[in-house]
């Protein structure tokens, strides 16, 4: 019987939890028990055999909530399998010094847990869910507005990784 694996992400405007989401329903396919929750609810990780943890980039830092969760578990995530996901408009027309550029920052954020997968995920931008500011923001710097989520890209991404945490 396989064991249960925690899908935990942070998701201000909602496009996050839906990527998590999918990476959930792709593994329950694949017949494993999956909980999909956020990290700031997440208690403990005893119950689980394995940890993907998903958190979208705002202004060039990805949200603190994954940094503080690494912290909170540091030693629990020391001794399980980890993937990781983070989520962006920048894969979107990116070049590949962004990409570098934004794989360091992931790291860093992810630092000292080392996932076995890892993945940049295109996300959504919602003119109606933003503030005032955020809607100034995203036009100062061009952001493209859309869904730009990839759900074949994610499938693939979430059948993947049983075997990279070797269940
Ligand atoms: C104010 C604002 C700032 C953003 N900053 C970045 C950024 O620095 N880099 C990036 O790749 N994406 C950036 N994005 C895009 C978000 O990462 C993308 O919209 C993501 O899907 C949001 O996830 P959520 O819906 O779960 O909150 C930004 C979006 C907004 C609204």
């Amino acid at each position: 019987m396989p064991g249960t694996i925690l899908v935990a992400y942070v998701s201000p405007k909602g496009s996050t939890a839906g990527i998590a989401e999918a990476i959930g329903d792709e593994l329950r396919l694949a017949g494993y028990r999956v909980d999909v929750t956020e990290l700031k609810e997440v208690s403990s990780l005893e119950s689980y055999q394995a940890v993907i943890i998903g958190g979208p980039f705002y202004m060039g830092k990805i949200v603190g909530d994954v940094k503080k969760f690494v912290g909170r578990f540091r030693d629990a995530l020391g001794t399980l399998p980890v993937a990781a996901f983070a989520v962006g408009v920048a894969p979107v027309n990116a070049t590949p010094a962004d990409i570098e550029k934004a794989r360091e920052i992931f790291h860093s954020t992810l630092d000292p847990v080392k996932p076995v997968a890892e993945a940049l995920f295109a996300g959504k931008i919602d003119r109606e869910k933003l503030s005032f500011v955020q809607k100034w923001m995203v036009e100062k710097v061009k952001a493209p507005i859309g869904d730009f989520r990839d759900w074949d890209a994610i499938a693939a991404w979430a059948r993947e990784l049983p075997g990279k945490f070797g269940m």
